[in-house]
């Protein structure tokens, strides 16, 4: 029988007296060798689309460890100098929401001046504070869908939203312009600049302040955006606005 499959297999099968197909063994390297090739070229590629798959899909934050070497890479720094600016428009005793709250630093900043309502997308951060802040209020949500129906004063992020891509940050604003009470005040910090990149499969989206304030100046009133210093001179900015 003539058999043909394509550039893994042609040639002549015979068909044994027990029934069993059995292949020529002149058939030359082509017939065994491209077989093996394929099956371990498949195997391969499925194992990188996984990998790149699992890479883009999974929350960075969600892996203990990650998690852990966040809290020890951040110890000893706070968004002191942010909050002060918070506070310039924000009233004492606001309603707050901050997103990706992590280890929760500001957080405890802000409770000195705000009823705070901590948030982040990823469950181990939150329970690690919840262990020492048994009574706190915290909410599992995502800065770009915040699917809640509660709504605050104001709305608090430090370097967060980086993680977003551009059209992910333009829906935020949009859910933080319904879940903002009237008059209410979003303050956001970032790393300033114009380029995206992919750390361990984390987004890091940097922003111009012109770039930020175009895509707010339609439904909120621009109060200040400035640059300051995270590590060095002029690497973050920082953009406060409220609910027109
Ligand atoms: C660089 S850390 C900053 C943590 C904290 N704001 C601080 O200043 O230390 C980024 C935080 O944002 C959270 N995060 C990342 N993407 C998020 C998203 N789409 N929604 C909510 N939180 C997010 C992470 O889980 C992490 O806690």
């Amino acid at each position: 029988m003539e058999v043909s499959g394509g550039w893994c297999f042609s040639g002549t099968v015979t068909v044994s007296e027990r029934g069993q197909i059995v292949f020529p063994v002149e058939s030359g390297p082509k017939n065994w060798i491209n077989p093996i090739i394929m099956i371990y070229f498949l195997d391969y590629w499925n194992f990188r689309v996984l990998q790149i798959t699992e890479r883009f899909t999974m929350n960075y934050y969600n892996d203990p460890n990650n998690v852990q070497d966040y809290i020890n890479l951040a110890e000893g720094s706070d968004g002191r100098e942010l909050v002060e600016v918070l506070i310039k428009y924000l009233p004492e005793a606001a309603a707050i929401l901050e997103l990706g709250m992590g280890p929760g630093v500001d957080l405890d900043l802000l409770s000195q001046y705000y009823r705070v309502t901590g948030s982040d997308n990823s469950q181990i951060f939150l329970d690690r504070y919840r262990e020492k802040n048994e009574a706190a209020d915290l909410l599992l949500l995502d800065a770009r869908t915040l699917q809640t129906s509660r709504s605050f004063d104001g709305i608090y992020s430090n370097k967060v939203l980086h993680h977003l891509s551009e059209e992910e940050l333009k829906e935020s604003f949009l859910r933080q312009k319904d879940i903002l009470l009237p008059q209410g005040i979003a303050f956001h910090s970032f790393w300033l600049g114009d380029r995206e990149e992919f750390i361990e499969g984390l987004r890091f989206r940097y922003y111009s302040e012109n770039l930020l304030i175009s895509m707010v100046d339609s439904h909120f009133e621009v109060l200040e955006a400035a640059q300051y210093a995270e590590f060095e001179a002029g690497d973050s900015l920082y953009l406060v606005h409220k609910k027109a």
